[in-house]
């Protein structure tokens, strides 16, 4: 299954996702610039991206804990998800994320 990740430069990456890997699995071991400070435990925000409108429906609904933890986030807006709780799956082949600015 294909992730497409913009960068902040604006470049696209077209990266092969894993069955039950997290998006942010998927974009750390691409080696792209992504903190994902606390491993993936929802628990630092630094995960942070934007989901492609017509995508977002199409993602499980977002835990209280994910919720709460994009209040810390930097420029958050409605399409914002934390990429360590996406699952990737055979549904989400083609899921098109940019990554958000990186908090200081
Ligand atoms: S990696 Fe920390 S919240 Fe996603």
């Amino acid at each position: 299954m294909k992730l497409i990740v913009t960068d902040r430069e604006g470049q696209v990456h077209t990266l092969e996702g894993r069955e039950d890997w997290s998006a942010m699995e998927v974009i750390r071991d691409a080696n792209l610039p992504l903190a994902a400070e606390c491993g993936g435990a929802c628990a630092c925000a630094t995960c942070h991206v934007y989901v492609d409108d017509e995508w977002l429906a199409k993602l499980p609904e977002q835990q209280q804990q994910e919720i709460e933890m994009l209040d810390f986030g930097v420029a958050v807006q409605e399409n914002s998800r934390l990429s360590c709780q996406i699952k990737m799956t055979d549904e989400l082949d083609g899921l098109k994320v940019t990554l958000a600015p990186e908090s200081l």
